[in-house]
C-alpha cells in the first residue's frame, strides 16, 4: 500500500513539472499566486471581509514560514499552490453552510496554519498523548484537516464554542477514547479561557472543568460498556476479565450523574473486543468470543448496536434529565495496529494519511459503525417527540488517520512497552471531532 504525502496528494494531480517549477521559483511566485487569489475570490465575493481575510491570509503565511526549516517549507508552498486550485471551485457563498452537507463524508486535506495549539499553549496535555515530548519526529500528521464534499467545515474557535455552550454543562460519557476527545477539547478551549480543574475521583474517571467567565462546566464519566459490565470471575484471586454484560441495564456511575448535564456526547466499544457474556433481560442471551458451543458468538456490532438502542431510550425516558438535554452519538474510532495487535508486537507507524480508496469499508470496524448509526437512525425514525438525539459521525475520517497515533512509548502496568494505535496525538486528527461538533451545534441549536 502506498502511502500517500503532501506531494503525492491523488487528490490534486500534481504534476511533477509543475512541482520543479514551484521549487525553483520559490515563495515569491506562492506569493503571487495566494495574493491575486485572495483578490480574485474577495473582492467579488464578500467586501466587507475583504480586508479582515486578507490580513489573516498574510499573517498564517508568515507564521509557517518563520515557524518551519527550509525542506517542511517546500512541502507546505507545493501544497499550498494546490490547495489554492482547490479553494477556489468552492463558491464562497457556500462556506459554512452546513443546512444540506453531509459532515461525515469528505476527505482530508492540508491545513498550511498548523495546529491550532501546542504542547506549549496547552498545558493540559497527558504525557501519553503529547506526541512530540515523546519524541515523535513528523509533523505532518498535525497538517491536516477535514473537508466534507459539500461545504467547508470552520476552524475550531473557542470563543465562537463558549459562546455557545455559555452556561450549560457537557458530558464525555464513554471509555478512554471519550476522554481523548475531551483533552482534545479542553486545549481548543484553552486559547480561549483558562478552565479550573475542580474536581477529579480517586481513579481519576470522573473530571470536572470549570470555565467561570462562560459558566461552562466540561465534565467526563468513564464507563467501559455503557451498560453495566461486571468481571464475576475471580479465580483464584485475579480476575479473568471475562465480563458479563447487561445490555440492557444502564450503567448507573454515569447515569446517575446525567441530571443536569445539557449535552452528552456518548460513545463505547473497545471494551467489547474481548471475551465478554451478553445478557438481556436477565437471561444470557450469547457472547462475544467465546467459543463455546451452547453460547452463540453474537459479534460485537450486534452489542454494540443493543446498547446504544437501550442507552437512547433511557436517555429519553429519563425523567430528571434536562427536557432540552441534546445527545450526541459518538461513532466507532477505529485503531490501526499493523502487523500485529497490541500485546502481539503491533504498530502505526504510518507518517500521512490513507486515501478512501486505501480504507477497507468492507470491515468489522465499519459494520460496528453501521451498527451504532442504525441504532440512532431507529430512533429518531420512531421517536417524535422525544429527547434530541444527533450524531457525530467520525468513523469514515478516522479510518483514514493511520497516522494519528502515539505509536511507541506506552508502557503497560507491568512496564512493558507497546505501541498504542488506539488513542490520538494532541495536537491531532482527533480534535477535528470537535470541530464537527460545533458544526452539529450549531446546525441546530
Ligand atoms: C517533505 O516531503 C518529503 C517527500 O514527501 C518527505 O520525505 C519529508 O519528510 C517532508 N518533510 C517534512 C519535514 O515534512
Ligand atoms: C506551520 O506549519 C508547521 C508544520 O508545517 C506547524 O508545525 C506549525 O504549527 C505552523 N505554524 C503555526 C505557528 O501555526
Ligand atoms: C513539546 O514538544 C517538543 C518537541 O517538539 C519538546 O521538546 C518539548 O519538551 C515539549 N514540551 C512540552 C511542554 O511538552
Ligand atoms: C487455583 O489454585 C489451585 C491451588 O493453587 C490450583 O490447583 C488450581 O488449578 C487453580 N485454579 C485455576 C483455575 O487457576
Ligand atoms: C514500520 O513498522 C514495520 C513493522 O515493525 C517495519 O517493518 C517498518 O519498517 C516500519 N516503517 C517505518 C517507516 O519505520
Ligand atoms: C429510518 O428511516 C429512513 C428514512 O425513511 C430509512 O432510510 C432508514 O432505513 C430507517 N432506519 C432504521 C434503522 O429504521
Amino acid at each position: 500500500m502506498k502511502s500517500i504525502t503532501f506531494e503525492n496528494l491523488p487528490y490534486y494531480g500534481t504534476k511533477r513539472g509543475n512541482g520543479v517549477n514551484i521549487w525553483r521559483l520559490g515563495l515569491f511566485l506562492v506569493w503571487v499566486i495566494a495574493v491575486t487569489w485572495a483578490f480574485s475570490v474577495f473582492i467579488f465575493g464578500t467586501p466587507n471581509s475583504f480586508s479582515k481575510v486578507m490580513s489573516k491570509q498574510k499573517y498564517s503565511l508568515k507564521k509557517n514560514i518563520t515557524y518551519n526549516d527550509e525542506l517542511e517549507l517546500r512541502n507546505n508552498t507545493v501544497s499550498y499552490r494546490n490547495d489554492i486550485t482547490q479553494t477556489t471551485a468552492v463558491n464562497p457563498e457556500k462556506e459554512s453552510d452546513y443546512e444540506n452537507c453531509d459532515l461525515f463524508k469528505g476527505r482530508w486535506i492540508p491545513e498550511l496554519n498548523g495546529p491550532l495549539y501546542t504542547n506549549w499553549s496547552c498545558s493540559t496535555i497527558p504525557e501519553s498523548k503529547n506526541c512530540q515530548l515523546n519524541g515523535r519526529k513528523d509533523v505532518d500528521y498535525m497538517n491536516w484537516k477535514w473537508k466534507p464534499d459539500d461545504c467547508e467545515l470552520q476552524r475550531f474557535d473557542a470563543k465562537k464554542f463558549l459562546s455557545i455552550v455559555r452556561g450549560k454543562k457537557l458530558a464525555f460519557i464513554g471509555d478512554s477514547v471519550a476522554r481523548n476527545q475531551m483533552e482534545s477539547l479542553l486545549c481548543l478551549l484553552s486559547q480561549g479561557e483558562i478552565p479550573k480543574d475542580i474536581y477529579k475521583d480517586y481513579e481519576d474517571r470522573f473530571r470536572i472543568f470549570y470555565f467561570p467567565a462562560h459558566d461552562f462546566t466540561l465534565t467526563v464519566f468513564w464507563t467501559s460498556f455503557l451498560v453495566d459490565g461486571e468481571d464475576k470471575g475471580i479465580i483464584n484471586g485475579s480476575t479473568t476479565n471475562v465480563f458479563h454484560i447487561h445490555l440492557d441495564k444502564i450503567d448507573v456511575n454515569w447515569a446517575q450523574k446525567l441530571p443536569g448535564v445539557d449535552y452528552a456526547v456518548i460513545s463505547i466499544a473497545h471494551w467489547y473486543f474481548r471475551k465478554n457474556y451478553l445478557y438481556e433481560g436477565g437471561q444470557l442471551i450469547g457472547c462475544t468470543y467465546c467459543n463455546e458451543p451452547d453460547v452463540p458468538d453474537l459479534g460485537i456490532p450486534f452489542a454494540v448496536g443493543k446498547v446504544f438502542e437501550h442507552v437512547l431510550k433511557y436517555i429519553n425516558d429519563c425523567k430528571e434529565c434536562n427536557e432540552d438535554l441534546l445527545t450526541l452519538v459518538r461513532t466507532f474510532a477505529p485503531a490501526h495496529f499493523e502487523n500485529g495487535y497490541w500485546h502481539g508486537g503491533g504498530v502505526c507507524n504510518r507518517t500521512s494519511p490513507y486515501t478512501e480508496e486505501q480504507v477497507n469499508f468492507a470491515s468489522s470496524e465499519w459494520e460496528l459503525r453501521s451498527s451504532q448509526v442504525n441504532a440512532f437512525e431507529k430512533y429518531k425514525n420512531t421517536t417524535t417527540e422525544g429527547k434530541r438525539v444527533e450524531i457525530l459521525d467520525i468513523t469514515r475520517a478516522m479510518m483514514m488517520r493511520p497516522d494519528g497515533h502515539p505509536g511507541p512509548n506506552w508502557k503497560d502496568q507491568y512496564g512493558q512497552n507497546h505501541h498504542d494505535c488506539l488513542h490520538w496525538c494532541l495536537p491531532g486528527p482527533i480534535d477535528i471531532w470537535n470541530d464537527l461538533f460545533t458544526a452539529v451545534l450549531q446546525k441546530i441549536v
